[in-house]
């Protein structure tokens, strides 16, 4: 791919944001006072097909609310979303049905988000059994054949996901995402709270994931150095709006929006990750 590329201009979009605008009203504490935040504030974004799009901005910026619209969780007060060149009806139920399994998050908690009373291999299997794809003895060797797939023993599918590292509820989190065969996973913070060195491997094992079950990613992280190590395309969140988009070294070597140069100056990643990216080629 060439280095000036966008999203825009070389792979065709898998997921188009399009003027997406959320408000919360939040009330003050102690008082009856309301307020109003602009979470989305007239949001464009392309997810280009088979990449890595990452999303950056501070905490509050409107990065969550973003990833909750785009996987069909939230229903955006204004605006567009079109996945697969179709737009996506909110009002229409059914077509959401169909299309929940082909999006997919994993978030950063995924002690919270995983059902303690479940075993392991329970957890991978509800979304199959709920969408009627596997029973019997089938689900249970889709559910071990997915914790292989993630670097799980299917040995542990009898134990709690409380009984595994931090790093491993990550794997089975992932393995659960990919139990419908998704084409779009959005990773909402998914390595946050882990250490260097497992941080590294679920990288690793995400981005064989990507090739292997050609997915599409948008991964949110605070962390610059980790996106400056392996996004194609970056999109930069502050108060409610994406200020700056491009590619990971447009956006990285030459960032234009003043946002964008105080986050990356605010980790040192400037110098590291131009001489990378000329190392590289870029993507
Ligand atoms: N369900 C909600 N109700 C009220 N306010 C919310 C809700 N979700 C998010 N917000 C507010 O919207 C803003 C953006 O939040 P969020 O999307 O979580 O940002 P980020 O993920 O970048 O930290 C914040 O001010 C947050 O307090
Ligand atoms: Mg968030």
């Amino acid at each position: 791919m060439g280095t000036e590329a966008v999203g825009r201009a070389i792979k065709p979009a898998l997921v188009k944001a399009r003027a997406l605008c959320k408000r919360y009203v939040q009330r003050a504490p102690f008082s009856r006072k309301k307020f109003v935040i602009d979470a989305l504030m007239d949001v464009d974004l392309e997810i280009a097909l088979g990449c890595l799009t990452a999303l950056v901005g501070e905490s509050g910026s409107g990065k969550s609310t973003l990833a909750s619209c785009l996987g069909i969780l939230e229903k955006p007060d204004r605006g567009e979303i079109w996945f697969e060149g179709s737009k996506v009806s909110f009002a229409n139920s059914r077509e959401l049905t169909a299309l929940r399994p082909k999006i997919q998050m994993v978030f950063q908690d995924s002690a919270g988000a995983l059902n303690p009373r479940f075993s392991a291999a329970q957890i991978i299997e509800e979304p199959l059994e709920i969408q009627g794809r596997e029973s019997g003895a089938r689900l249970r060797a889709r559910a071990c054949e997915l914790m292989e797939e993630v670097g799980l023993s299917p040995d542990a599918g009898n134990r709690s996901p409380l009984e595994f590292s931090g790093g491993q509820r990550q794997r089975l989190a992932i393995a659960r995402a990919l139990a419908l065969k998704p084409t779009f996973l959005i990773l909402d913070e998914s390595l946050s709270g882990l250490d260097l060195a497992t941080q590294a491997q679920i990288l690793n094992l995400l981005l064989d994931l990507q090739t292997s079950h050609s997915l599409t990613y948008l991964l949110i992280s605070h962390d610059l150095s980790l996106v400056g190590q392996v996004a194609d395309f970056v999109a930069v969140m502050h108060h409610g709006k994406i200020v700056e988009c491009g590619s990971r070294q447009q956006v990285f070597s030459a960032p234009q929006h003043a946002h964008t140069k105080e986050l990356l100056a605010s980790v040192g990643v400037v110098e590291a990750a131009f001489r990378t990216a000329q190392v590289g080629g870029g993507q």
